[in-house]
């Protein structure tokens, strides 16, 4: 199918894990994609394997450089149709009291400012029918021990979702997906291993009622059913992307 054809999109965190399925996912469906994120090789890479995409470097908390992925996009595409704000990182996995401060602010601007900067630089660019979808987190609904302040920056990005629905209606649509854990290079930096042990593997998937981990692909579908005139009546949704997780 090629449902954006003539459309142009951005994903940040495009240079792996869920980012780089949402960017494959939409260039197979026609859209002109903009792979950006810090890691400009691995952005690159992506973009170079994609027909039509571009790539370029950004660091999602840093104002002057949400605009200029915005200029970027505009001069390669003339447009931009959909944000993906995907990019964010964990802090090392640990009791509340032991994260410090760096990690927490880094963390925190990096997974919220992004989304608020974002918005921001995009919102004037986009026409009717456009929309804005970022990655929250079934953590940002169903606390557990160990992830607090990362699960609070998804708990947030929940509400600005909403919030920025209600204020953005009818123009722009937006929308974001809470997943489950998934084996993605988050793993690494949350956990410090990048393949957890099997009681680990075991334990994370008894919680999960479908018996499985969230996979890349399963994020992509998600994201590009919420971009499609399919979805063109739902706004303000936070999607959850979690193997039933959240009703266990
Ligand atoms: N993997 C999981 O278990 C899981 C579950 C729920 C939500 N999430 C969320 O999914 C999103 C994507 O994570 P992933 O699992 O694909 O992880 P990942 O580490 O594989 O990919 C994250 C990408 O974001 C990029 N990035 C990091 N900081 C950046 C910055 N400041 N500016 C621009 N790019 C930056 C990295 O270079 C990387 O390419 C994140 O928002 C994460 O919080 C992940």
């Amino acid at each position: 199918m090629n449902r954006f054809e003539g459309k142009a999109i951005i994903v940040t965190g495009a240079a792996s894990g869920f980012g780089t399925a949402i960017a494959e996912k939409f260039a197979t469906e026609g859209a002109s994609v903009m792979a950006a994120d810090i890691d400009m090789a691995g952005a690159q890479a992506v973009a170079d394997r994609l027909p039509g995409a571009m790539a370029c470097q950004v660091d999602v908390a840093d104002e002057d450089q949400n605009f200029a992925m915005v200029q970027a996009t505009l001069d390669a595409f003339g447009r931009i149709d959909v944000l993906c704000a995907n990019a964010g990182v964990p802090h090392r996995g640990n009791y509340m009291v032991k994260v410090t401060t760096e990690e927490f602010d880094r963390m925190w601007a990096v997974n919220v400012r992004s989304i608020f900067l974002g918005a921001k630089a995009c919102w004037p660019h986009m026409d009717e029918g456009s929309s804005i979808i970022s990655t929250a987190s079934i953590g940002g609904k169903r606390p557990r021990p160990g992830m607090t302040p990362y699960n609070a920056s998804k708990a947030a990005a929940i509400m600005l979702t909403r919030g920025m629905a209600a204020e953005m209606a009818p123009r722009i649509r937006v929308n974001c997906v809470c997943p489950v854990s998934s084996p993605t290079n988050f793993d690494l930096q949350a956990m410090g291993t990048q393949n957890l042990s099997p009681e680990m593997e075991a334990s994370v998937i008894s919680g999960i009622p479908m018996g499985r981990r969230a996979t890349p692909e399963d994020v992509a579908n998600a994201y590009v059913f919420l971009a499609s005139k399919e979805a063109s009546f739902l706004t303000g949704v936070c999607l959850d992307v979690d193997g039933g997780r959240s009703i266990q």
